[in-house]
Parts: structure tokens; sequence; C-alpha cells
């Protein structure tokens, strides 16, 4: 069962509905395996046309169910995503046992949306960031003793679909119950393995991972390599996942790099050897001002993009 147990606000039959703000790379990915589970998820995202207020959330789900070479989910998952947006549905977080923060990487708009959240979510569900690099005591400040109890970081990896691997974080106002009956929905429902991380710095996988990225760029220009052959050296026999360390670059979002660089450097201590690591690069800076921002976007180290993995030339 998925019972969270007599001290946490989550219903007795365990989490029967969940909610993820932010429709990216991640939120998106993260709302098709709740509703693959066949649990229901609302999916909100930011107004960009108020004639289509709902457009962005419809956009990803749309996304999903066009994905190459297979849907992310099945039409009758899809029926269980409600679509939504920040600036009306909000209030409806109220019946979600579990709200997901899926949004940019950047603590000053988390801490906006988690005051707004503060205001209209019921105490005792569940709240957590999928931040990448933030640590949880930053996310928490200024909120009320209530939030940071029911609060902790779910950190999935990218694409969640394929992804077994979850973080977990819990800090120390964190409610154990609550994120026990969290873990156990990630580990029952959604299949993934659940790692225990404490809340330091890139928590254990971004931390690790920056440096085999950094490493890889390092490497194809001092060598002089292609992102190829620095992909089949870095990639692979690291244990890198088939798409090699530009292509997994492509895959999460070269515009993250920036914003995983300042949250490390932020909260790094300054003799820290990952700080020396952490990614920054004026090729970055590049591609970025070019729009080259993976697969996302027109493309990154690789000419391919979200459209099918099709090769643009
Ligand atoms: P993304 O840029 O693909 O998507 C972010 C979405 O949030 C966009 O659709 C944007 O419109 C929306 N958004 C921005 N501000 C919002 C607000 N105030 N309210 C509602 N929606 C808002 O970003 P991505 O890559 O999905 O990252 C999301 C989070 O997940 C970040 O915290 C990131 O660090 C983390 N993450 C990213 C991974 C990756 O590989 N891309 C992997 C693991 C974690």
């Amino acid at each position: 069962s998925l019972s969270a147990g007599p001290s946490s606000g989550i219903r007795p039959s365990g989490i029967g509905k969940v909610c993820v703000i932010g429709a990216g790379t991640m939120g998106a990915g993260i709302a098709a395996q709740v509703a693959n589970a066949g649990v229901p998820v609302l999916l909100l995202d930011v107004v960009r046309d108020p004639a289509k207020p709902n457009a962005v959330a419809q956009a990803a789900l749309d996304r999903l169910l066009k994905a190459e070479p297979a849907a992310f989910m099945s039409k009758r998952a899809a029926r269980l995503v409600e679509v939504g947006n920040i600036e009306s549905d909000l209030t409806k977080v109220a019946d979600c046992d579990w709200v997901i923060e899926a949004i940019v990487e950047r603590l000053d708009l988390k801490h906006a949306l988690y005051e707004k959240l503060e205001a209209v979510r019921r105490p005792g569900s569940a709240i957590s960031s999928n931040t990448s690099t933030i640590p949880l005591g930053q996310l928490v400040e200024g909120r009320s003793e209530a939030f940071a109890r029911d609060f902790l970081i779910t950190h999935f990896f990218n694409p969640p679909r394929y992804m077994r691997l979850i973080e977990v974080v819990a800090g120390p106002q964190s409610n154990p119950a609550l994120v026990e009956a969290v873990a156990d929905f990630a580990d029952r429902a959604l299949g993934k393995t659940v790692v225990r991380a404490k809340d330091t710095p890139g928590f254990l996988a971004n931390r690790v991972g920056t440096f085999w990225i950094q490493q890889a760029i390092n490497a194809a220009i001092d060598l002089g390599l292609s992102v190829e052959e620095a992909d089949a050296v870095v990639g692979k026999p690291m244990g890198v996942p088939k798409t090699g360390v530009f292509g997994l670059m492509d895959l999460v979002g070269i515009d993250l790099m920036p914003h995983l660089k300042a949250s490390l450097t932020a909260t790094l201590p300054a003799d820290d050897p990952y700080r020396a690591i952490a990614i920054e690069q004026p090729l970055i800076t590049r591609m970025i001002a070019d729009g080259l921002i993976g697969r996302k976007g027109k493309g990154g180290f690789y000419r391919l993009n979200r459209e099918a993995g099709k090769r643009k030339e």
C-alpha cells in the first residue's frame, strides 16, 4: 500500500493526485510517468498567449503523444492529464497529494512560486522541487514551518521515461513520514530506484556528472577531437548513457549549464575541488547566444532536434 502512515497529511489511500508545475523537458516527462502509473495529474505552466492560456502545457502534452519512436504515454494515460496555467489554476493544487515543482532552475522564480503555493496548497500534502543544484535550505527560506515540513527535493533524471534513478533529499524539517510516502510512490508506482542524498551542492549525480562533462569539453578542445570522437572516448567506456557526454548535454539542454554552474559555485565552499570543474565555457555561452541549446532548440553539439531525432543540415 502507498499508505503514508498517520502522521503525514497524504490521504490514507496514498498519492491519489499529483500536480506538476513546469511543463518543460522534465515536468512534462514526469507528468507522463505519473499518468502512465494510472494516477491523475494536473500539469501547469505559464501563460504566454492570453488567448490560449493553457497552450504551453498543452503543447508539451501533444509532443509527448507524438514522440518517436514511441509515444511517451498512451492516449488513455493522456486523459489523466489535465493541463492548465499558474494564473488561473493554482488553487487546484489543494486537491493534490503531491506537488512537483519543475520550473526553470532559478531560485528567485522558485521562491515566487512557493510563496503563491503556500497560500493555496493543502497543508500536509507533499511539495517537492526537481532542482538539479539548489540546496533545500535555500528553497524553503522565507517559508513557514508547515511548508518546510512538507517540503523535499525529488530530483528526477533526464529523460524521466528511461532514467530509473531519483535522488530524494530531505531537509532537517522535512516530515519523515511524508518523505517516506513520496519515496514509496516513486519506487512502487513509478518504478524508480530511490537514492537518498544529503543536501549538498549538486547532490550526488550532478556533482560527479559535471566532472566528466567538463573533462569531455576540455579533452575535445585540447586534443582537437570532434564531438563524436570525444563522446566515443568519454561516453560509453565511462558508463555514460549511449548518448555520450555531448549528446547528453544536448538532451539536458545547453541552457541549463550556466544555471548549474551558478548554483554550484554559489553553494560550494571556496576550497571545494568541484568548484574549479563546474562547467563554464565560452563555447557554451556562444552556443546559447546562437540558440544552439540542444534537442529542444535547433540542435546543440549534434544537429539533432527533438522532432524525432531528425538531423537538420
Ligand atoms: P525547461 O526550461 O525545459 O522547462 C521549464 C518550464 O517551466 C518551461 O516550460 C517554462 O515555461 C516553465 N516555467 C518557468 N517559470 C514558471 C513558473 N513561474 N511557473 C510555471 N512554469 C514556469 O527546464 P527543465 O530542463 O525541464 O528543468 C526544470 C527543472 O528540473 C530545473 O529545476 C532543472 O534544474 C531540473 N532538472 C533538469 C534536468 C534536465 O536534464 N533538463 C534534469 C534534472 C533536473
